[in-house]
C-alpha cells in the first residue's frame, strides 16, 4: 500500500528548524571518495532515502559503506571494479557521478544511465564531450555510458550550459589527468564549491571553484579525508517560502544564508521581514498577505529551478498577479497542474507561467512527480480549507530528511497514512 499526507490546512508556522547537509552535494562527495584508496568518511549527512541509494551503487563497484546517523563511512579497495550496474542506480540522477571518478581513477567505466525527477530532458552530452576533450572515448552501450581512455590529460574545455552535473563529472575525472585542465561555463553552485573543497583536502589542486572558470592541476594520487557536507539550500528555502506563505516567523539554522541571497531578496519583496545571520542562518517573518512577485530560474546564482514549485505556491495565495519563467527544465511546470486542483488560478505558456493570486485554495488529493513538487504541495495544503491528501510521498522522502516532523513541529497538522515510511530510517 502506497503512502499518502493529510495535509491539515489553516496553520500558521512558528519557530526554529535546522536544516543538515546538501542533497545535491553529499551523493557527489560519496561518489567523490572513489577517488582514494582508503575510508573517507562524510558527516552532516541528511537522512534521506538517496543516501543509501548511493551507498548502494557505491558497494557495487566494491567499497564498503557504513551509515551512521549522520556519518557516512566510504572504504575504497585497492581492486575497484569499473561496472557500476546496481538497480540503485536507476533510482537517482547522482549516481552518474560515479562516471568521473572511475574514469579518473581505473581509466575506463560502464555507468548505467541514472534515474532521478521527471522534471524534463536530462541528456549526458556535456559530461560526454567533457570527457572525450580528456582523451577518453565514450558510447552509450546498452543502457549504459561505456568510457575508456589509455590516459587522461588536460584539456581547456568550454560547457555549452554551467550544466552542475558535468561540472561534478568532469572535475573529478581531472583531478587525476596529467597536466592542467580548465572547465569554462563551469556551474558556480555551492555543492560545486563544496566538492572542490573536499577535492582539495584529499590533496587535489583546483581553483576558481564557485566561478564560472575552473582550473585542475592533475596530481598523480589523492588521499582519504573526513569532510562536512554544506548546509542544504533548497531545504533552507522551502522552510522560508513555508514561513511566507502561511504568514509564519521562521528562524532557520545549519544553511548559509549568502547561498540565499536572492531568494531572500525575492520574499522581502513579498512583504517578509528577513534577517540574516552570518553563515549560520535566517530568519523570515511574514506580517501581512504576500505581494504577487516575479520569478526567472537561472543557474546559480540565479533563482534555483529546484524553488520554482515554491515560487509558484507562493504566488498561488499572494496578493497580484506574477509571471515565472522556467529556463532550466521544461516539465517542472506540471506542478501548476496540481496546484490548479487546489484550486490555483494559474496556467503557462511554453516557459512561463502566469499566476492569479487567491485568498485561500481549496482541498483536494493531489500527487508528487519530483521531490520539490512533493514538497510544494505540501506547503499549498498548509494554505487549503480542509484536508489536502498529497500521494506519491516517495519522492519528498528522497530528499527532505524528517520533512512531516519538522513541519509538525513548527505548528502544522500533518498525517503520513499507509505503511510505515523511510523517513528517519
Ligand atoms: N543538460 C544538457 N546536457 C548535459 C547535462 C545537462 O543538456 O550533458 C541540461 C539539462 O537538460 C538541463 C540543464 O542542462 O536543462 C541543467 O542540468 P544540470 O546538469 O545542471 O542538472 P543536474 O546536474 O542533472 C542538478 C540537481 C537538480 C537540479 C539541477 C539544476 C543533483 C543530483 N541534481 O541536476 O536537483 O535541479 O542540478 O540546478 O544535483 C532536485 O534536487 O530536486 C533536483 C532535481
Amino acid at each position: 500500500m502506497s503512502e499518502h499526507f493529510d495535509v491539515h490546512g489553516g496553520a500558521r508556522l512558528t519557530g526554529e528548524v535546522e536544516v543538515v547537509g546538501a542533497k545535491n552535494s553529499v551523493l557527489k562527495l560519496m561518489a567523490a571518495a572513489l577517488l582514494a584508496e582508503g575510508t573517507t568518511t562524510i558527516t552532516n549527512c541528511p537522512r534521506i532515502l538517496d543516501v543509501p541509494l548511493m551507498a548502494d551503487v557505491l558497494r557495487s563497484v566494491g567499497c564498503h559503506v557504513e551509515i551512521d546517523d549522520d556519518v557516512v563511512r566510504i572504504t575504497t579497495p585497492a581492486e575497484l571494479s569499473h561496472e557500476a550496474s546496481s538497480g540503485a542506480m536507476s533510482k537517482l540522477r547522482a549516481s552518474v557521478c560515479v562516471l568521473g571518478p572511475l574514469v579518473g581513477k581505473l581509466k575506463k567505466a560502464v555507468v548505467a544511465l541514472p534515474g532521478g525527477d521527471a522534471i524534463g530532458s536530462r541528456p549526458l552530452d556535456m559530461h560526454q564531450n567533457g570527457l572525450r576533450k580528456l582523451g577518453a572515448t565514450s558510447a552509450i552501450e546498452h543502457g549504459c555510458v561505456v568510457a575508456q581512455a589509455e590516459g587522461l590529460h588536460g584539456a581547456q574545455i568550454w560547457l555549452d550550459f554551467p550544466s552542475v552535473g558535468a561540472t561534478e563529472n568532469i572535475l573529478m575525472a581531472a583531478v587525476l589527468a596529467e597536466g592542467t585542465t580548465v572547465i569554462d561555463n563551469a556551474a558556480r553552485e555551492p555543492e560545486i564549491a563544496d566538492i572542490a573543497a573536499m577535492l582539495g583536502e584529499m590533496g587535489a589542486k583546483i581553483s576558481g571553484a564557485g566561478t564560472s572558470t575552473l582550473t585542475v592541476e592533475g596530481v598523480a594520487e589523492l588521499k582519504p579525508t573526513e569532510h562536512r557536507v554544506i548546509g542544504d539550500r533548497i531545504v533552507g528555502a522551502t522552510w522560508a517560502f513555508a514561513a511566507a506563505m502561511t504568514r509564519g516567523d521562521v528562524t532557520v539554522t545549519g544553511v548559509d544564508p549568502h547561498h540565499l541571497e536572492l531568494v531572500l531578496e525575492k520574499l522581502r519583496l513579498a512583504g517578509a521581514e528577513v534577517t540574516t545571520y552570518d553563515g549560520k542562518g535566517f530568519r523570515v517573518r511574514q506580517p501581512e498577505r504576500p505581494q504577487s512577485v516575479d520569478f526567472v530560474t537561472l543557474p546559480y546564482p540565479g533563482f534555483a529551478t529546484d524553488l520554482q514549485p515554491f515560487a509558484v505556491a507562493l504566488s498561488s495565495v499572494s496578493d497580484g498577479t506574477s509571471m515565472i519563467t522556467e529556463n532550466v527544465y521544461e516539465a517542472r511546470f506540471r506542478f501548476i497542474e496540481e496546484m490548479v486542483r487546489l484550486g490555483a488560478d494559474a496556467r503557462t505558456d511554453g516557459h512561463h507561467a502566469v499566476v492569479r493570486g487567491v485568498e485561500q485554495l481549496s482541498s483536494a488529493p493531489v500527487w508528487a512527480s519530483d521531490i520539490r513538487a512533493g514538497a510544494g504541495l505540501v506547503l499549498a495544503g498548509l494554505c487549503a480549507d480542509g484536508i489536502t491528501e498529497v500521494w506519491d510521498v516517495f519522492h519528498i522522502d528522497r530528499g527532505y530528511p524528517h520533512f512531516v516532523e519538522n513541519l509538525n513541529r513548527l505548528g502544522a497538522r500533518i498525517d503520513r497514512v499507509g505503511t510505515s515510511g523511510p523517513e528517519g530510517g
